[in-house]
């Protein structure tokens, strides 16, 4: 290779490095093409390393045309490389400066409890602190504990009352509560109050009242002089408490097996305020809060002495009273899985739980 011959190929190289400057529009485009044209493996390292093939009167001079060429191709790659640095700067200070910290944030959806639950626990808290623990007993169930511990036995008209779902394997999925009364009565007897919240299920005909699954709050509680007094005193407190006003109460006479006397307490309907409505079938009342004596067989059930020990029990219809709390006309719109009509009621619900 000769003088001129270099050059011209210097030359080529310095026309490349120009032609391509335009098209280099990101500091990553610039340092590949760097890396191609000053790289180990470029075109000018070539040059370099050719240097000590020229004969050694002409290598002076060709290593200054070399390293000018190579210092230049430097100088001109480093300058587009601030342009490009300065531009970015530019493009940020403009983002930050249109960005508007006025601007309201992104909404989130709050999560929250189901009405359920949430009144479920309301009642949880208000019977721990009159000395009741909390208990929970199987949803399948042996018809043992859900009838016969119940004094209901196999031939008893009573069983007719609560459609049950019955399983392949003779066990029932639990049409109330109540059995868990025995099971208490056994892990605990007596004295006990103890509280049991609960789904149930009834082979029932869908209506805006009744779904083949519902809640019920069980309560028992068991000591030397217990009357129906005591259970009454307890219920206005109790619907009161939780509907946060005084609510209407009606008394009436109930039949239940499991109960000697049964009585059963309506509360005045909250969605028509007890003009009548679907929801409480044009009565104005709903059945909230189904109770009674303990009978002593159901005691001699949980092996406890009927003449030693007296005892009330309820079954609260937990759902009902969720629907009454929270204005919800239909109880299918509880499990229907379309959160939208339980929106407002979750709110309702979120605001008891930061109480
Ligand atoms: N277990 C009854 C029901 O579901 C309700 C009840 C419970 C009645 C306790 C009296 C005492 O219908």
């Amino acid at each position: 290779m000769d003088i001129a011959k270099l050059t011209t190929e210097l030359d080529q190289i310095e026309r490349r490095v120009e032609d391509a400057l335009p098209t280099l529009r990101s500091i990553d485009e610039l340092r590949r093409f760097e890396a191609e044209i000053l790289g180990k493996t470029g075109p000018l390292s070539a040059f370099v390393k050719a240097i000590k093939d020229f004969p050694a009167d002409q290598r002076g001079q060709v290593g200054q045309t070399v390293n000018s060429r190579k210092n230049r191709i430097e100088a001109r790659l480093g300058t587009h490389r601030d342009a490009l640095q300065q531009q970015a700067a530019g493009a940020e200070q403009q983002a930050a400066a249109s960005f508007d910290p006025t601007l309201p944030g992104e909404w989130r959806e709050m999560g929250s409890v189901h009405p359920v639950t949430a009144v479920q626990w309301e009642i949880e808290r208000i019977f721990v602190r009159l000395g009741f623990t909390i208990e929970a007993g199987p949803e399948m169930e042996s018809e043992f504990f859900n009838f016969e511990a119940l004094n209901i036995p196999g031939d008893h008209p009573a069983r007719d009352m609560q459609d049950t779902f019955w399983l392949k394997n003779g066990m029932v999925l639990r049409t109330h509560t109540s059995p868990v009364q025995i099971r208490a009565m056994h892990k605990f007897g007596a004295p006990l109050r103890t509280l049991v919240p609960g789904r149930c299920f009834r082979y029932e005909t869908l209506d805006a009242s009744h779904e083949c699954t519902f809640h019920q709050v069980e309560g028992l509680m068991i000591d030397r002089d217990i009357s129906i007094a005591n259970l009454i005193a307890l219920s206005k407190t109790l619907l009161s408490e939780v509907m946060h006003r005084e609510v209407e109460l009606r008394i009436r006479p109930g039949y239940f097996p499991f109960v000697e006397p049964g009585i059963e307490i309506d509360m005045n309907c909250q969605i028509c305020g007890g003009r009548g409505c679907p929801t409480c079938k044009h009565s104005g009342w709903v059945e909230i809060l189904p109770c009674g004596m303990v009978h002593p067989n159901v005691l001699r059930a949980g092996r406890i002495d009927p003449t030693q020990w007296t005892g009330f029990a309820f079954g609260l219809g937990l759902t009902r009273l969720a629907m009454m709390k929270y204005g919800i006309r239909d109880i299918r719109v509880l499990n229907a899985g379309d959160l939208r009509p339980l929106v407002g009621a979750q709110r309702l619900a979120g605001a008891i739980i930061r109480e």
